[in-house]
């Protein structure tokens, strides 16, 4: 039976490609920080869908530190085996105003968890991939990772950073037989974009998008915006010269800074 393992399988986007992979008949190893979470949700999870307990595995982990999250993955490859699909999923989205000192530190923490979180995921699986010859590493980026918009920065640098890191990855393991996803979302209904004040275009459910990505990941895709008009949206973004692009942003709401929550 096909196993795959989600970061961030506590809340939002994490929980719904959870279950979807469940009612597709995969085994899922979910980490997060909140274990309690986690062991809540799975054995309410399994009474509904009615599965063996052996279905799902929890690990509490903090992303933003390497060793945590290595010893999850040790205690998965170990229970669990060797993962078809790793989903570095895990996130955080602060605004930040990086005139004020200490926001460099909530600018560090979104790094760590979305940057370098994500590599501590990957890697203590690459190795034995690589061995066997197959799987996928799936990386969760965002369209906003695309530009840079206005109390965004840390949250923008870490998913831009995010999608060359995974560009460069998918170049490396190619060969081996590997495939690198990044999977970009547009505006997901979940607790972190919940108190958002400002519009937010072609907003989707987290199970709308769970279903929409485990296509792309089935296919194999390089990299995907969800859902399609986002797509359209970031290929404009992409392209708009940056004196069109800075006076479409002149004016917009600003995310809010973590301690304006
Ligand atoms: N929602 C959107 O519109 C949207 C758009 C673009 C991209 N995304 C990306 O999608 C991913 C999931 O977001 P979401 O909307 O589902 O958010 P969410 O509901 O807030 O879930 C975030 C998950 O990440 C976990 N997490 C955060 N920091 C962690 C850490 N240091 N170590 C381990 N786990 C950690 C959280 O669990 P614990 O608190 O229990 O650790 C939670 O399970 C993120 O990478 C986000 O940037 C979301």
């Amino acid at each position: 039976m096909k196993l795959i393992f989600i970061t961030g399988g506590s809340s939002g986007i994490g929980q719904a490609m959870a279950l979807a992979y469940l009612q597709k008949g995969w085994r899922v190893a979910l980490v997060a920080r909140r274990l309690d979470a986690l062991q809540s949700w799975a054995s309410q999870t399994v009474l509904q869908l009615q599965l063996p307990s052996d279905r799902i595995g929890v690990y509490g982990a903090d992303v933003q530190s390497p060793d945590s999250i290595l010893h999850a993955a040790e205690q998965c490859l170990a229970l669990m085996g060797l993962p078809d699909v790793v989903v570095a999923n895990a996130g955080i989205s602060w605004g930040v105003d990086t005139a004020e000192r200490e926001d460099l530190d909530v600018m560090r923490q979104v790094m760590d968890t979305n940057v370098l979180g994500m590599a501590a995921t990957f890697h203590p699986f690459i190795r034995a991939m690589q061995k066997r010859g197959f799987g996928s590493l799936v990386g969760m980026a965002s369209v906003a990772g695309i530009r840079g918009l206005p109390g965004h920065a840390a949250y923008c640098a870490s998913k831009a950073a995010a999608i060359t890191y995974c560009e460069s990855l998918r170049g490396e393991l190619r060969a081996s037989g590997l495939k690198v996803i990044t999977l970009a979302p547009g505006y997901v209904a979940t607790p972190l974009t919940e108190r958002n004040r400002y519009p937010m275009p072609f907003l989707m459910s987290a199970d709308a998008f769970a279903a929409q990505a485990m296509r792309s990941i089935d296919k194999g895709t390089r990299f995907q915006v969800i859902p399609w008009p986002m797509g359209l949206v970031a290929t404009l973004l992409r392209c708009l010269p940056d004196v069109v692009f800075d006076r479409v942003l002149q004016g917009r709401p600003r995310k809010h800074r973590h301690v304006e929550r």
